[in-house]
């Protein structure tokens, strides 16, 4: 194929329509919508078919291998698409394209790719897309940095009633497996006011619930003076009107200070969720990670939380054959996982990054151990997930109605504050509103449950959730 295409073609595509395919965490969901609100502000229009689409757009993740794999085997299909539709654009963004041998990749075996931008040139894409379509060249353009953070995108939310804001990029910590703080850069945090700005407009917008996120929302304001921090954020945000439910991703536990858990306790509306990824329970291993603190300060940290928010639900990343790691170390994340009690864990097998110093440590573990691990640790952790939401059985909890269940359309799904996947009978109307649902059966991964009447509630309120108000 040649990489020259006839500029009158392109610009005459009917179309105007596009497709974004999104690979990881939903830091790249609130590019992908930014992305999706550029092209909509530019009079496209979403088509889930790629066989009829006008504009394909891959925003990958290189968190882990399988998620490198993942987009490459993606982008070898769209040959044979573009064979069906000669008129494709194809454009890639995202994490993978920050690393320079991978972007080369791809120029060099991927000719039905057109156009790659990275994480902190997203803003160009319009005028990326502009140059393509006027001289039909191939385009590459990856900034390497950037310290700032271009405000009034456009966002084009998935859903009405909830929606993501970033309030930092970047990361500084260097954890010695992880890809992210050279795909991502330096930590930039917005302006506070900015931030607030935002979420008044998505409240105005109809928005019920804000998910703010980081890679270390902990450490957010550490670039902006002594006044503006996490905790202050929070107690900013929780005067918002109407804004029922703010929701924060992710804690580091080296940064998660007493005033930001003082300040989720002491706000109403601040969910009392806590993700908060420990990756090993062995203080050597958590050393050869990087990660600043040690088993002693997980168990701390999670008593003090524990203590100051009540029915508080916590959340963890685990990565099983961290190099070195022995049988003893792994012993010791079971240990850490029984005594914390999470409620839930994304678990991981290590997986190579090249470029981070864990790729050449020595000891890298054997592939079948890394299984075997991850079975025992994820028979522990469902244990526990599954005696936590026996303690739902029966109670009443609040409800946000999120969409209806995939199997089935006549129930409805959402999530209690604590993060708990709530399916029950109802009518499609409710989604986007906060509902009473009675839980009748409480399975390990989520809770089924009967809306109720608020007349029918009797006030036995699941001490995760807000006390239900008494209308008899
Ligand atoms: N291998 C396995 N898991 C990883 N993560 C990040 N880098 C790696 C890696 N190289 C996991 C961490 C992080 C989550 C988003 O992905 O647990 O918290
Ligand atoms: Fe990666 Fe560590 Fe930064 Fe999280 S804190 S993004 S694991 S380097």
């Amino acid at each position: 194929m040649s990489k020259k295409k006839s500029a009158t073609r392109i610009l005459n595509n009917p179309s105007r329509s596009f497709r974004i395919f999104t690979f990881g965490c939903q830091m790249n969901e609130n590019d992908s919508e930014k992305i999706s609100g550029m092209l909509k502000a530019l009079g496209y229009v979403e088509e889930m078919d790629v066989n009829k689409a006008g504009l394909v757009i891959l925003n990958t993740c290189s968190v882990r291998e399988n998620a490198d794999e993942r987009v490459f085997g993606n982008i070898g299909s769209y040959k044979t698409v573009k064979k069906k539709n000669p008129d494709l654009i194809l454009a890639v963004c995202g994490c993978m394209m920050q690393q320079p041998e991978i972007v080369n990749q791809i120029v060099t075996k991927y000719p039905q790719v057109d156009l790659v931008f990275g994480t902190h040139n997203l803003h160009q894409f319009p005028e990326l897309l502009n140059n393509y379509l006027v001289n039909g060249n191939r385009l590459v353009e990856v900034w390497d940095d950037s310290d700032t953070i271009v405000e009034d995108l456009p966002v084009d939310r998935k859903y009405p009633f909830k929606g993501f804001v970033t309030i930092m990029n970047g990361c500084n910590n260097f954890c010695t497996y992880c890809i992210v703080p050279y795909t991502r850069g330096r930590e930039v945090s917005r302006q506070p006011d900015k931030i607030i700005e935002e979420v008044k407009a998505l409240v105005a917008d109809g928005c019920v619930e804000i998910t703010l996120l980081g890679q270390n929302v902990n450490s957010y304001g550490n670039d902006l003076g002594e006044a503006v921090n996490f905790a202050a954020l929070l107690r900013d945000l929780n005067t918002i009107d109407k804004l029922m439910r703010i929701r924060f991703m992710t804690s580091h536990p080296k940064d998660l200070t007493d005033a930001v858990i003082d300040a989720i306790a002491a706000c109403d509306n601040v969910c009392n969720y806590i993700h908060l990824p420990i990756q090993s329970g062995s203080s050597r291993v958590l050393k050869a990670m990087n990660r600043k603190y040690s088993q002693e300060d997980i168990l701390d940290r999670v008593s003090a939380i524990r203590k100051k928010i009540p029915g508080v639900a916590i959340t963890t990343d685990i990565i099983v054959g961290f190099p070195g790691e022995t049988e003893a170390d792994f012993l010791e994340t079971l240990k850490v996982i029984e005594l914390c009690q999470f409620d839930s864990a994304f678990t991981f097998l290590y997986s190579i990054r090249s470029g981070t110093p864990a790729a050449t440590m020595a000891d890298q573990i054997a592939d079948s151990v890394k299984h075997e691990r991850i079975n025992r640790c994820l028979e522990v952790l469902h244990q526990i997930s599954h005696d936590i939401n026996q303690s739902y059985q029966d109670q009443v909890v609040q409800v946000l109605v999120e969409e209806t269940s995939r199997n089935n359309p006549e129930r409805l799904t959402g999530r209690t504050r604590t993060g708990k996947v709530v399916n029950f009978a109802g009518d499609p109307e409710d989604i986007g509103t906060e509902l009473m649902v009675r839980i009748t059966q409480a399975k390990t991964f989520s809770l089924d449950g009967e809306k109720i009447r608020q007349e029918d509630n009797n006030g036995t309120a699941h001490p995760d959730d807000d006390p239900i108000p008494a209308t008899s």
